[in-house]
């Protein structure tokens, strides 16, 4: 495979400084290397330039930084569609998970149905009249539907860049009311830690992408490191305990590879100042080695 990396750093979605540096850790963690070892031809883009505007005083509490997300979204979103128009895979390195909005842009005009999986913690489908935080970071999935405020969803066009029926959002387990509301309302498909410890990972990583294989032509996954459980993840902006082990998240990625159904991937929300060590950082590494072909034996 042909892989660009692009680093989306990017830390205004969210109140914490430091996840910006989270391409920077990704890459000192031996990201380059370890996808070359796999026999991968690696195109390290570097990183998007930074927002240019940092004054922000005009803009509400229920769209922190809004011109700045908007600004580096759009930017991100022409980036992705020129490296998949060239041929080869986008992963983009995070960042806080605004950066999925840009991403999924870019992603969907390439193809007809376009599918996600939003590996996460948390369901990141609020706008700016649910979110209780205000932070972009948590509505990415929200404007990929055509939801929300207009300078989000309208990045790279003004359409829908994903159909709610093909999204699976998996690892959930902090998901906000109005989310779960809008969950129902719209039959996005869930696997929650529920699921995953009653049935197993194996099963519901089997069911998720056999519904994916069946409905999209292409599948972009979103992988936010909060997904995993703190214990293995500990440098990210929101952790949320009772999360998924380095080893089922390891077997998802050897899933995902063995069924060759991802066609671009962000991992996001690695924050180096909150990590112990670049562990994060180094589980982000790992999962893409995974994801991208590498075997134990
Ligand atoms: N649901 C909460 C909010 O809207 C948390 C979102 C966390 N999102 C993330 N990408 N870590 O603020
Ligand atoms: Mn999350
Ligand atoms: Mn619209
Ligand atoms: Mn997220």
């Amino acid at each position: 495979k042909h892989i660009s990396i692009l680093g989306a750093s990017m830390d205004l979605g969210q109140q914490r400084r430091g996840v910006d540096m989270g391409p920077s850790a990704i890459r000192y963690a031996g990201v380059v290397e370890r996808l070359q070892n796999l026999g991968h031809q690696v195109t390290d883009l570097g990183d998007l330039a930074p927002p240019l505007s940092a004054s922000n005083a005009s803009e509400s509490e229920s769209l922190r930084n809004l011109s700045q997300v908007v600004e580096v979204n759009t930017r991100l979103a022409k980036e992705i569609d020129d490296i998949i128009a060239s041929g080869s895979f986008p992963l983009t390195l995070g960042g806080d998970h605004s950066i999925a909005i840009g991403s999924v842009a870019g992603v969907s005009g390439h193809y007809k149905n376009p599918g996600v999986i939003w590996y996460d913690a948390h369901a990141d489908l609020n706008t700016s009249s649910t979110s209780p935080s205000g932070n972009i970071h948590g509505m990415p999935l929200a404007a990929a539907l055509g939801l929300g405020e207009e300078q989000l969803s309208h990045i790279g066009g003004s359409e829908a860049k994903l159909r709610p029926e093909n999204i699976v959002i998996f690892g959930a387990r902090a998901l906000d009311d109005r989310e779960k509301q809008l969950i129902k309302q719209l039959g996005i498909k869930v696997y929650t830690m529920h699921e995953i410890d009653r049935h197993g990972m194996s099963a519901m990583m089997a069911e998720a992408i056999a519904y994916l294989k069946e409905k999209t032509d292409g599948v972009h996954l979103s992988l936010d490191l909060d997904a995993l459980d703190p214990q293995h993840a500990p440098g990210v902006g929101t952790p949320v305990v009772g999360g998924l082990s380095y080893r089922e998240s390891h077997l998802a990625m050897e899933m995902l590879a063995e069924a060759e159904i991802i066609t671009s991937a962000d991992f996001v929300e690695v924050n180096p100042i909150l990590d112990e060590k670049n562990r994060t950082a180094k589980a982000a590494v790992d999962l893409i080695g995974s994801l991208f072909g590498e075997k134990l034996c």
